[in-house]
């Protein structure tokens, strides 16, 4: 009886010290490859402050379009420091294949939302790919129950949607909800339109960098788009948007507008 005893005893103590170890080396394992990742992407911040242009050039065409498209280098650096999926309100012609091929290289889900069928339509043919959806939806209210995607935290946040007084407060839907949010036509010409000084947009983030770029060679006329983030230092962009701007661009970050 003893000894049966005794036999039971070592066996929880054998069964408890394997589960012990099977679970410690879990953890070790899962701590190593979260350091990897970080590591990773270290490297890959590193690569983008020396050479900027090689990760641009890679996803803007030259030659650059500096108008809808004015907001595809802050989108590419931005995509790049941040960590976690893609959300575009409001499809483009240069922004949704951009952030489209990203989502691919980067492994980032991406989701394009729109109000107008015609512009989904023309962009339809991503829903059939791995991890790009589209969707059009009547407005963008109550959008994450549309989405299906409730309490989710986003990597990048793009607001470049066409109901232009509703964008401020969109974009601060996102604050806490996004590394990094991203609006686009934030020059002064267009505060008229979007309103992001008069609602005190960049009020609910601490930090702010903004990048315009002439539209013409007289440089009278701009456009700007405005990164914003709780969580990311910005500071790093003014010295990569340096390096990647030509003589059309012009930067400013540190905002306390
Ligand atoms: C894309 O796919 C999702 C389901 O994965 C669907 O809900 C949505 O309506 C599709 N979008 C379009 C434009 O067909």
């Amino acid at each position: 009886m003893i000894s049966f005893t005794r036999i039971y005893l070592a066996l929880i103590c054998i069964i408890t010290f394997f589960s012990f170890y099977i679970y410690l080396s879990k953890r070790i394992n899962e701590s190593l490859i979260s350091k990897e990742k970080k590591s990773d992407k270290r490297e890959l911040v590193l690569d983008l402050i020396q050479n900027p242009n090689e990760f641009v050039l890679k996803y803007v065409d030259l030659p650059f379009d500096f108008g809808y498209g004015s907001n595809s280098i802050p989108l590419v650096i931005s995509a790049l420091i941040s960590n976690g999926d893609f959300l575009e309100l409001g499809i483009g012609s240069f922004s949704t294949p951009l952030l489209h091929k990203m989502s691919i290289d980067y492994y980032r889900k991406l989701i394009s939302i729109d109000t107008n069928s015609d512009w989904v339509d023309k962009f339809k043919l991503y829903n059939d790919t791995r991890d790009h959806r589209v969707y059009l939806v009547e407005n963008f209210e109550n959008l994450e129950d549309k989405i299906g995607s409730k309490n989710k935290k986003w990597g990048l946040v793009l607001v470049d949607h066409i109901e232009a007084n509703k964008r401020p407060t969109h974009a601060k839907y996102y604050a806490e909800k996004s590394e990094i949010v991203i609006v686009h036509d934030a020059e002064k010409s267009s505060e008229i339109y979007y309103q992001y000084e008069a609602n005190s947009l960049r009020s609910s983030f601490k930090q702010a960098c903004k990048f315009s770029i002439y539209q013409n060679k007289e440089k009278t006329s701009y456009i700007s788009t405005l990164i914003l983030s709780n969580y990311i230092d910005l500071t790093i962009l003014e010295s990569i948007f340096e390096k990647v701007k030509t003589e059309f661009g012009h930067v400013a970050c540190n905002l306390s507008f």
